[in-house]
């Protein structure tokens, strides 16, 4: 297929000097596939390697040795299926996968790609066939077209609610143990993580793990990776629980922890460092960070909100909107220029009001952890209410929120809240269980989020807002892939929120997002 020719060269590696990119100089082929051994060639990434993408190009910068040596433990088989954490966490991706390479090693591979594997690469784990090229195409195909992963997990004993009813198009219809289908998170600029997964399991003493606040950063964060990285290898590569050894779980986290990624050319603006922008990965590396470093939510209120652990973390009630500063000089260009309308992108991000309603985690209740109750039911925010991290863009504090991604719209059942296509997810609807009794309190969604984990009907769709860098490396976007593109997620918050953005407004956030 002739488009994805063109894409297995944006996956070729390029030359770092940016002018030589847009001059069409690509350098030295590789693909980086996340085998194990690696080809002797393809053992070590130097700092400054730049991989295209649709937009341009994105980095991923160590602080420990120069680079990125892929003969680590991250790299290697460690359990008995020949996947490793780089089969779904690519440099080249980002330390994600994007959709189309996923797509790009079915076609290389014919499907046989460690990535490829039913226990969790295919859409169920049973009642399929994989031993024909047909069979793997149609067994794979949320994972070829969304790069989704299936992520079974059990209801947990306790819970206050009952699920009723799982309507699954790929026959995992289990009411025990649920089938939800995830994007994998970046493995990288994983310094700034206030709560490790999606839903947050792998940091909350339910799972042995520790919620990370203000007091305990970032040793609770590093011992939440290494035990994320155990949990990693048994699920997803079927290891026996052996490996990551100790020693290697270190290995992993102090990897991990070294990275930094971000776009690092734009294909219409060059260098994202130039012209006085302070775009690509080295400044991240740098960055200022501690848990509650831009306190949105906690800023609303009164006396200063108390981090669970007792201590008022030094940002709260210091938010500042402006999450963003990278492109602050390329405001003052001619505004034909592309790297204004960059700068332009920017301010929508922070400083358009958005008008917050309807959002489990602001709007029914902030309780932080059950020290403050009650919710705020309409609240104009920006961007940074929920992606406050300064040039960052994740939650600085744990704050699991439901915006609707997962969620059907009140009309149409096949789209989400934001009228973004969900018809090709489960429809799992869970019902409030009060004394032992079913009550006709319900909601349908397609991913039950922090609810699956704790057990809690309110919780129910609760998520992670994820880091926004190196987003151009890793499409598509949501939890679960519902946005193909930086224009759909923008089209999201239009049709979520009802804010309202000229098409030029629109054009601008994303130029801006595919910059970061
Ligand atoms: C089959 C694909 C796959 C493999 C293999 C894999 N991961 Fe992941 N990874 C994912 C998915 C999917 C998620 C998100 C799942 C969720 O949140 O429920 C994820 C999440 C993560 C996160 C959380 C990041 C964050 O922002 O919270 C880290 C860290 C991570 N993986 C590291 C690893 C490591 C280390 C390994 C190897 C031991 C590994 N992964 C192997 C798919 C994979
Ligand atoms: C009310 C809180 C909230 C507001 C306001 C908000 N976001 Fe988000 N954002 C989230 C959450 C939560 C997620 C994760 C949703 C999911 O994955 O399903 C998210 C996800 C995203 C993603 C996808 C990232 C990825 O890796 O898939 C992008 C991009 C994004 N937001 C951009 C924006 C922009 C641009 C705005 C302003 C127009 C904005 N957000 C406003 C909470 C918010």
């Amino acid at each position: 297929m002739k488009n994805l020719c063109v894409l297995r060269d944006c996956r070729r590696r390029v030359a770092t000097a940016a002018l030589l990119v847009l001059a069409g100089t690509i350098l030295a082929s590789r693909t980086v596939k996340g085998q194990f051994p690696p080809s002797p060639s393809q053992t070590f990434i130097p700092n400054g390697t730049s991989f295209l993408n649709l937009a341009g190009a994105s980095q991923t910068y160590s602080t420990a040795g120069g680079g990125i040596d892929e003969t680590g433990p991250f790299f290697q088989s460690l359990g008995t299926n020949g996947r490793s954490c780089g089969s779904c966490h690519q440099p080249s991706d980002g330390m994600s996968v994007s959709a189309l390479d996923v797509q790009l090693r079915f076609d290389e591979t014919a499907g046989t790609d460690p990535i490829f594997r039913t226990v969790d690469g295919s859409n169920c784990d049973h009642n399929i066939d994989v031993s024909t090229l047909q069979g793997r195409s149609s067994a794979y195909s949320l994972l070829r077209t969304r790069g989704l992963i299936r992520i079974a997990l059990a209801v947990p004993s306790g819970a206050n609610y009952a699920v009723t009813a799982v309507s699954n198009p790929y026959a995992c219809n289990e009411t025990n143990v649920i089938s939800q289908y995830r994007r994998p998170l970046p493995a990288t600029n994983l310094r700034f993580l206030s709560a490790v997964m999606w839903d947050g399991r792998e940091s909350t003493p339910l799972t042995g793990t520790t919620k990370i606040v203000y007091a305990n950063y970032p040793g609770a964060l590093e011992g939440d990776l290494a035990h994320q990285s155990v949990d990693a290898t048994v699920t997803h590569a079927q290891g026996d629980g052996t490996r990551p050894t100790a020693a290697e779980q270190t290995e992993i986290v102090n990897f991990e922890m070294a990275l930094s990624t971000a776009q690092s050319l734009g294909f219409l603006t060059g260098p994202l460092n130039s012209v006085g922008a302070t775009g690509g990965p080295v400044p991240l590396a740098t960055l200022p960070f501690f848990i509650s470093i831009n306190s949105s939510v906690h800023a609303l209120l009164p006396n200063g909100p108390e981090q669970p652990g007792g201590l008022n973390a030094p940002g709260d009630n210091l938010f500042t909107s402006n999450i963003f500063n990278l492109y602050d000089a390329w405001s003052k260009l001619p505004s034909y220029d592309f790297g204004a309308s960059v700068a332009r992108g920017q301010t929508i991000f922070n400083t358009r009001p958005i008008t917050i309603t309807g959002v489990a985690g602001i709007n029914d209740d902030v309780s932080l952890g059950g020290l403050v109750s009650g919710g705020i039911p309409s609240l104009t925010g920006t961007c940074g209410t929920c992606h406050d991290t300064p040039n960052v863009g994740n939650h600085s504090f744990p704050t699991p929120l439901n915006i609707g991604t997962g969620d059907p719209g009140a009309s149409n059942s096949h789209v989400n809240m934001g009228g973004l296509d969900i018809s090709y997810l489960p429809q799992i609807t869970v019902c409030q269980l009060v004394n032992g009794q079913v009550t006709d309190t319900c909601k349908t969604t397609s991913d039950l989020g922090q609810a699956l984990i704790d057990g809690n009907f309110d919780h129910v769709g609760k998520i992670k807002g994820p880091i926004l860098r190196g987003l151009s490396a890793r499409a598509p976007y949501f939890h679960n892939g519902s946005a193909q593109s930086l224009l759909d997620v923008v089209h999201f918050y239009e049709n979520r929120f009802g804010l309202v953005l000229s098409s030029q407004d629109e054009l601008d956030l994303v130029n801006f997002l595919s910059a970061l």
